[in-house]
């Protein structure tokens, strides 16, 4: 039985993960510490929350003693560690929550790790040394971006030896906290894992995101922002798939090491905002005005130091753990704009804000 300390399970990303692990790994219990930020959502998890393996904590990692103390108590021997500020353009405008969340409460929770595993800075780093390392040795995975690498040109591909050339807050503050991780292991022995990923799409993003954004605004007629020339090309990655790769990684991956996780589904900015319209003109009834959804698209200020392109090279994770994409682009996307399609009452109440009483009802008062 492993005791997971799942930061940040409330989000996008970390609620799809708790779904999945609750219901691929049978052998677990789930601690969800999570501050509920507006990111932060407990209506993401209402189908789990009565699980006898699964219980929420509602708190912040940078509270060493709240911290601490779950370690002792929930006798933590696994933290994938999710929480974190994530959204590039709030970091553009006010990067102090990103450093104090993406950074300090990084190294909050490696030093709870590092205390109670009882490693300490006289203990042999295990650096070369992977025989100590059994299956149930302890881990911490920390999931990053791979923003963190920086922007690419027309070509090429980021493995997980190229440079770190973060250009925003948000990705400095991750690549700052990659560091520290990366440092907890090599000083301490801490015995660490670490995944890169691109960007993920799917169920219960926050619409502040461009797919669900998107999809939001194009079903209530509003205006579609496509940032300058719309050229930037990301990576897509549907959640679930990242999930998939973060429990192989955990389950069969080599302390120590980064691997990069990736779609193989390179698009440019504006081909996703056309697809979404052209999609929704397929499924739902048409704008008042009788144009299609794309006359919405509106090209607007770029953002600030906005990289141009991401790609990601997972050979490493194919070829050594086995893991690849299941879902390609036309169908994930297709399944994304159902699910909002399908869950208008969750997509409302995050517009309207009334989505955090589910904490309420869920946990009582805060
Ligand atoms: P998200 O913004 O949807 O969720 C973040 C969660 O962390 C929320 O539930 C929030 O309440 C919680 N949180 C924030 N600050 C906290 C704190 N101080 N203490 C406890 N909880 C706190 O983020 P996401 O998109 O699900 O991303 C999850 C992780 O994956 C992040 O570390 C992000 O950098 C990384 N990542 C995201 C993507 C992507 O495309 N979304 C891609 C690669 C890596
Ligand atoms: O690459 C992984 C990263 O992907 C994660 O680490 C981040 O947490 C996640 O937010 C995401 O970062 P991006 O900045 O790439 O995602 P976002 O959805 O904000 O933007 C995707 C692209 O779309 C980007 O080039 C900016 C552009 N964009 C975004 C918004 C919100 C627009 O053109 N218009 C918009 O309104």
């Amino acid at each position: 039985m492993k005791n997971i300390l799942v930061t940040g399970g409330s989000g996008f990303i970390g609620s799809n993960f708790v779904r999945l692990c609750l219901e691929k790994v049978p052998a677990c219990r789930l601690i969800n510490l999570d501050k509920l930020t507006y990111a932060g959502n407990p209506g993401n998890l209402l189908d789990v929350a009565d699980d006898f393996r699964y219980r929420f904590v509602h708190g912040d990692i940078c509270d060493a003693s709240l911290v601490g103390q779950l370690f002792q108590e929930e006798k933590i021997d696994t933290v994938i560690h999710f929480a974190a500020e994530s959204h590039v353009d709030r970091s553009i405008e006010g990067p102090a929550e990103f450093i104090q969340t993406n950074i300090v409460g990084t190294f909050t929770l490696l030093e709870a790790a590092r205390k109670a595993w009882k490693l300490d800075n006289n203990e042999k780093s295990v650096t070369g040394d992977d025989e100590a390392v059994t299956e149930s040795s302890p881990r911490f995975l920390h999931v990053s971006t791979d923003e963190v690498y920086g922007s690419l040109g027309e070509t090429g591909l980021f493995e997980e030896t190229t440079p770190y050339d973060p250009r925003s807050p948000y990705s400095a503050s991750k690549a700052s906290s990659d560091h520290l991780v990366s440092a907890y292991y090599h000083t301490y022995g801490l015995p660490i894992l670490m995944t890169n990923c691109s960007n993920n799409y799917g169920p219960f993003q926050f619409p502040e995101k461009l797919i669900p954004l998107i999809i939001n605004n194009a079903l209530n007629s509003k205006d579609l922002p496509v940032y300058g020339d719309g050229k930037n090309v990301r990576d897509w990655l549907y959640v679930v798939d990242h999930c998939t790769a973060i429990i192989k990684v955990l389950q069969n991956g080599k302390v120590g090491e980064t691997y990069n996780v990736g779609g193989n589904s390179e698009k440019q900015n504006i081909e996703v905002v056309q697809t979404i319209c052209d999609i929704l003109d397929e499924k739902v009834a048409p704008l008042e005005s009788g144009e299609v959804r794309r006359s919405l698209i509106k090209f607007v200020k770029d953002r600030a130091g906005h990289d141009r392109r991401y790609a990601i090279d997972a050979s490493k994770l194919k070829n050594e753990l086995g893991w690849e994409p299941s879902v390609d682009f036309n169908d994930g996307i297709r399944m994304t704009i159902d699910w909002y399609l399908d869950n208008t009452e969750w997509i409302s109440a995050v517009i309207d804000g009334s989505y955090q009483d589910y904490y309420d009802k869920l946990y009582g008062e805060r």
